[in-house]
């Protein structure tokens, strides 16, 4: 489908979905939101991975959009705030792993969206941080929840109620970036470590994923008992079975994700 402010292309199992509106820094507005939303949900079955990035050359995601937000009333920006939780919680539940290339500037909704992503790698241009007490308002599309998460609680609040822009080495430092790249080799990067993910069983991934997440917000036993579960549950499957064969006869596996 033909979108205006997002644009998705697919390599073999790999797909680059780029929030790409240059002219404001790619800033999260509604429609650009929408076509998220509708680009997530339609994702071609064949992808494997999912890297996010940016359009242009300065800006991942410089923030929901400021010049829309400006003239909201409440009941408005609950809506666009619900808008933007939809389309991030769609990005952390795909099945997929999902990796976000923080090219430029992520602010606010940007370092949301890059958070809704399994993991991040940030070039050395980038400058991320959450700066929404400078306008006024708080992180609305999950950064409170998904930072703090990451972070742990006091990084978190240092860096939302500061509202300061870090650089990448200090990102990667607190843990919320995992690797800090040269700008012409981000992409790269991400596209090699997509390639590595795509040799394994999809569907262990996607139940590894789902799993971590499920757990995540559980306490340890109840946690260990959903991966019990799970690792049973894939005993049967045409990849655990060809993984397995496979590895006995000394040949790569191939994985049907079934
Ligand atoms: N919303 C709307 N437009 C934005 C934007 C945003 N978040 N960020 C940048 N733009 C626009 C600018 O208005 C400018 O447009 P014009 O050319 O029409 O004037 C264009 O993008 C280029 O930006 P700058 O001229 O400001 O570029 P710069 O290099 O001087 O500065 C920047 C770059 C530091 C990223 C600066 O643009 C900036 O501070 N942007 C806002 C960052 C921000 O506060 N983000 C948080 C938004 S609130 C939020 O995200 C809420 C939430 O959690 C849901």
């Amino acid at each position: 489908m033909a979108y205006e402010n997002i644009r998705l292309e697919q390599e073999g199992a790999i797909a680059t979905l780029f929030i790409d509106r240059p002219k404001a820094l790619n800033a999260l507005n509604t429609k650009t939101l929408q076509e998220l939303e509708s680009a997530l949900k339609s994702l071609p079955a064949d992808v494997r991975v999912l890297i996010v990035t940016g359009g242009g050359e300065k800006a991942f995601v410089a923030g929901a959009d400021i010049a829309e937000m400006a003239a909201l009333t409440d009941a408005q920006a609950q809506e666009f705030g619900a808008l933007g939780h939809r389309v991030m919680a769609a990005l952390e539940a795909l099945p997929i792993p999902t990796i976000a290339a923080v090219n430029g500037f992520a602010l606010g909704g940007g370092s949301e969206l890059a958070l809704a992503c399994d993991f991040i790698y940030a070039s050395e241009k980038a400058k991320l941080g959450l700066p929404e007490v400078g306008l006024g308002v708080i992180p609305g599309f999950g950064g409170t929840q998904r930072l703090t998460r990451v972070v742990g609680r006091a990084r978190a609040k240092e860096l939302i109620f500061t509202g300061d822009r870090i650089d990448a080495a200090k990102a990667k430092e607190i843990g919320m970036v995992l690797e800090v790249l040269p700008a012409d080799g981000l992409l790269a990067h991400c596209r090699a470590v997509a390639e590595k993910i795509v040799k394994n069983s999809p569907l262990a991934i996607s139940k590894a994923k789902q799993v971590i997440e499920a757990g995540a917000d559980q306490d340890l036993r109840a946690a260990n008992d959903i991966e019990r579960k799970a690792f049973g549950d894939l005993f049967g499957s045409e990849d655990q079975r060809e993984g397995m064969k496979a590895f006995l006869e000394k040949r790569p596996a191939t994985f049907t994700g079934k």
